[in-house]
């Protein structure tokens, strides 16, 4: 029998993923450039064009809601017209071919659930989701179509999208999740993501320190290269499809 493979990742990763229980992936906007969502912090990034940290916070809301809400309408309007990529179908196939795999993204795009992934936890909020600052009352984006203007509840109070702001706390339970599946995973992607955000780039470090094999996959080497275990230079769109196909090409 020829055991020799002839792929292009290393046994030991083979090893490692065909063997895990526990896979999480942890994304961020680089996975979704391929869907042409801009990147934050690339020559593209949506922080040259936008300011967002003049305009994506709760001060700049306050004092100016319908030009923070018409930043949000374009940037809902951009990703209400893109798909998810490879990169994304991989991570969602994934899911069904390891006992538990769950995807934690910094996004707020969506792409991973409209992928097929279920178990995702959003650190960084929905951008299809808003709530009333007032009573809390939640509204999905069709509920309240496009607005040129910060929308009302019925209420009286400003409605807002449900991304985490600058000085803003992440959601509690996407946290606690996220950190106890970064404690309990055998391996961890890092996929398309500077990892300098904090409190969500020390989730690679905690999952390296609890045992997990690290593996960052990303166009460049990053703050979390030293860290990963294995650095997978190139597009996700494409590094993740092969590795999956590669890993289970018998199952
Ligand atoms: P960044 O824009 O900081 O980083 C994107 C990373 O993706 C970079 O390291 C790129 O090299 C890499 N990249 C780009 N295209 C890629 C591709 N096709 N395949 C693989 N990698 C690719 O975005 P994030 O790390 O997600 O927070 O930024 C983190 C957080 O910073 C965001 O969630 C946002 C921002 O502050 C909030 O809005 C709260």
């Amino acid at each position: 029998m020829n055991t020799q493979r002839t792929g292009i990742f290393s046994d030991q990763l083979h090893k490692k993923i065909l063997s895990a229980t526990s896979i999480v992936a942890f994304t961020g906007a680089g996975i979704s450039a391929e869907s042409g969502v801009p990147t934050f912090r690339g020559d593209e990034g949506l922080w040259k064009k936008f300011k967002p940290e003049e305009l994506a916070n709760f001060d700049a809301f306050m004092r100016n809601p319908d030009l923070v809400w018409e930043w949000y309408s374009y940037r809902k309007q951009i990703i209400s017209k893109i798909q998810p990529n490879p990169g994304h179908y991989a991570l969602a196939a994934l899911e069904r071919l390891v006992p538990q795999c769950a995807v934690i993204t910094q996004n707020v795009d969506n792409l991973h659930r409209r992928a097929g992934s279920t178990t995702v936890y959003e650190l960084h909020g929905n951008i299809e989701r808003n709530y009333c600052i007032g009573c809390g009352r939640q509204f999905a984006n069709q509920d309240i179509g496009q607005f040129n203007r910060a929308p009302r509840c019925p209420c009286g109070g400003l409605i807002r999208p449900d991304v985490v702001w600058f000085g803003e706390m992440l959601p509690e339970d996407q946290w606690n999740a996220s950190e106890r599946a970064a404690e309990t995973a055998d391996v961890f992607l890092a996929i398309g993501t500077s990892a300098v955000v904090y409190p969500a780039a020390s989730l690679p470090v905690i999952a390296k320190r609890s045992g997990a094999y690290v593996v960052e996959i990303n166009l460049e080497y990053t703050e979390l290269s030293r860290t990963a275990d294995e650095v997978l230079l190139g597009k996700s769109g494409d590094i993740l499809p092969q590795l999956v196909s590669e890993c289970f090409q018998n199952q």
